[in-house]
This record gives C-alpha cells, sequence and structure tokens, in this order.
C-alpha cells in the first residue's frame, strides 16, 4: 500500500460488495488509531443496504455518486457519553496486564472530575480530533484491503440521526466515509507548498 498515493475516489465498481466480516475487520483496524485517553470515542453506521441507502439520499448535499456506487457509506460519530466505557476499557487493560491496577484508579479519578465539570465544548473537540484521526486511518485501512474511500462532509447533520436512528444529544456527526472498489482514478490536487503550513523554530 503506498500511502502518499491516496487520492478521494467517489465512483465504485458496483458490482464489487464487501462482506460483512470484512467490513468488521476494517473497522476493528480503523479502532487502531490514537485517542485521548485511549477513549475511543468513535461510532460508526455503515450503510450497506439499497434501502438504509435510500434513507440517507435525501440527507446528502451532492455525492450522488458515491451514494450510488459505493459498497458502503460509513458514517462517523463522536460519542459524547465515551466516559461510560471507561471502567470496561481500563478493566481489559488490567485484566491483559497492559496497566498497573494503581493507573487505571487514577485515571478513573480523573475521568469522574472530568464528568463532573461536564465541559462539553472541551469534550466535543477532543472527540471530533479523535474521530479524525479514526476517519484518516479508516481510509488507509480501506486501501490496505483494496478498496478506496471518499471523505464526505456535504450531509445535513441535523438529518442523519433520523436516518441512522442516533440520539441527537449524545452523538456528534463527524463525517461519512464511502468506501468500495474504485472505478476511477480520482484526480491530483494541489497542496500547499512548505512555507504556507509550516515553519521550523
Ligand atoms: C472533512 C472533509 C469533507 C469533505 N467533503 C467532501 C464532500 O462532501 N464531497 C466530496 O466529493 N469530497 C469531499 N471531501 C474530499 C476533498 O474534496 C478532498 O479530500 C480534497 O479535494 C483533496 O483531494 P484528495 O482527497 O483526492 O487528496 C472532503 C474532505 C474532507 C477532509
Amino acid at each position: 500500500m503506498k500511502l502518499l498515493e491516496r487520492r478521494s475516489i467517489r465512483l465504485y465498481d458496483q458490482d464489487v460488495k464487501i462482506s460483512e466480516k470484512e467490513l468488521k475487520e476494517i473497522i476493528l483496524e480503523t479502532n487502531l488509531a490514537p485517542s485521548s485517553m485511549n477513549m475511543q470515542p468513535w461510532r460508526y453506521v455503515l450503510i450497506t443496504s439499497d434501502e438504509a441507502k435510500e434513507k440517507l439520499r435525501p440527507a446528502l448535499y451532492g455525492n450522488i455518486k458515491q451514494l450510488e456506487t459505493s459498497a458502503a457509506m460509513i458514517v462517523i460519530f463522536n460519542d459524547l457519553h465515551k466516559f461510560e466505557l471507561a471502567e470496561k476499557i481500563y478493566d481489559e487493560a488490567v485484566e491483559q496486564g497492559l496497566m498497573p491496577p494503581e493507573v487505571k484508579e487514577k485515571q478513573m479519578t480523573n475521568i469522574k472530575n472530568m464528568v463532573q465539570k461536564a465541559d462539553l465544548d472541551k469534550l466535543n473537540i477532543s472527540g471530533m480530533i479523535d474521530c479524525g484521526l479514526a476517519a484518516m486511518n479508516l481510509m488507509y485501512v480501506a486501501r490496505e484491503h483494496g478498496y478506496d474511500t471518499c471523505p464526505i462532509g456535504g450531509f445535513n447533520h441535523e438529518l442523519i440521526h433520523d436516518v441512522v436512528g442516533l440520539d441527537k444529544e449524545r452523538y456528534t456527526p463527524v463525517m461519512i466515509v464511502s468506501i468500495g472498489k474504485a472505478a476511477e482514478e480520482g484526480f491530483p490536487s494541489v497542496r500547499l507548498p512548505f512555507d504556507d503550513t509550516a515553519k521550523i523554530i
């Protein structure tokens, strides 16, 4: 897989479906992305059936080629209740000998303090950063499996919860990633030069 050769692909071979087994592998590999306190706030809805795709259609701004030809439209959400799974994550880490129990206790105390403060803005920003990393990982993992993707921000963020049946207050939409077997090359796109984006100090 050549990472630097990824391009947004908007047209896929409709005859190539991705099995549920492989989609699950792709998601589990995607989840190897790093996240703040390892809370893994990413949640995905994988839209694969024609029926579910039809429900998604009115929520899209354009992006119809991806909808109609992809093997799946993967909607990524940031879970604002991510800390509910903290104990599960850290217990497992302790069980597997990956984390000393006292570190778990310390982390749980930190989390309880954070939950009490309930700074929704901070929670949302931190989760969106994590989910952005997951989205990028998903695009690379897809290539590793021989597929291509297109990140899609062009959808109605108010309608999307009804389409997928998730709670609006709890889950913040991040983006949709279409995935499938490429049926086009995609087009090269310009990147800004070093000096416009970075400096060495
Ligand atoms: C957050 C985000 C939202 C995007 N939304 C769309 C979209 O709605 N439709 C689309 O065709 N491409 C979308 N793109 C793809 C960009 O247009 C594309 O990444 C950019 O032009 C660079 O091209 P490349 O991905 O081929 O390198 C989006 C990309 C990102 C990161």
